[in-house]
């Protein structure tokens, strides 16, 4: 696969928020650069290796330099109260990316790893700088991938290996920006509830210092998930069986 190239991602964006595209071949994490630095709204910073990749609840993320989509963008006038959702519209924006450029179904995994037929291809990693100003969001595609290039026990997949084939990295972050772009400002929680794999199914929730097991009966507007009437804000979900 070729590199994503930034003017052909500024290109497809026009008349949106981001229009300002930087791609590195490596970096430690676009994620901790951009919080870190900040910019301008609408700043995006894509790579294609990164030496210290971060996942969420402090975990490494691992990528096969050349096979994943991996970038993070900056997004500035979002209450802090509505920070979360963006982690949520992002989740919707890239399953339907994903439909649209990969040609797969894609689903959700609460609060937002996205999935093809109920494997992990997305992950993502929302952060609102220490000030409060902008909101970051980190996300990594498994887009190239081959057969024996993901860790079985990973329970992953990649647009190549669902679909059949791999599409252009640019073409599809393009199409997530895009639908990123749109959804921040809209309500799509409705869209959300529907395509969370997470809702109907058994659940184990690890939190900090607690657990739960029940059914996940709902998400709510907020972003909580409700498992037998708790509301779990934050935690790592395990589908003890899915819906
Ligand atoms: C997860 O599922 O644990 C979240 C993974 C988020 C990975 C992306 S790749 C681009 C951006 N830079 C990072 O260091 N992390 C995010």
């Amino acid at each position: 696969m070729g590199d994503p190239s930034a003017a052909r991602i500024l290109k497809l964006l026009d008349g949106t928020r981001f229009r300002h595209i930087e791609f590195l071949p490596s970096v430690d994490s676009t994620q901790t650069m951009l919080v870190a630095e900040g910019g301008p709204g609408g700043r995006v910073i894509v790579a294609d290796h990164q030496t210290a990749g971060r996942g969420r609840a402090g975990r490494e993320w691992l990528d096969v330099p050349g096979a994943m989509l991996m970038f993070s963008c900056l997004m500035k006038g979002i209450p802090p109260e509505r920070a979360s959702r963006v982690s949520l519209a992002g989740g919707v924006a890239v399953a339907r990316a994903i439909e649209t450029v990969g040609g797969v179904p894609a689903g959700l995994k609460w609060p937002n790893d996205v999935r093809i037929n109920r494997r992990k291809v997305c992950g993502m990693i929302g952060e609102l700088a220490p000030s409060g100003d902008y909101v970051v969001l980190g996300i990594g595609v498994n887009v190239g991938h081959a057969e024996g290039e993901l860790p079985d026990e990973l329970g992953a997949t990649s647009i190549r290996l669902s679909a059949g084939s791999a599409p252009r990295r640019d073409e599809l972050c393009a199409a997530i920006l895009r639908e990123l772009d749109a959804l921040v400002s809209s309500d799509f929680m409705d869209e959300y509830r529907r395509r969370c794999e997470t809702i109907g199914s058994e659940v184990r929730v690890e939190m900090r210092d607690a657990k739960v097991e029940g059914t996940a009966t709902d998400v709510r507007d907020d972003g909580a998930l409700m498992v037998d009437g708790w509301a779990v804000v934050a935690g790592d979900v395990v589908h003890v069986r899915d819906a």
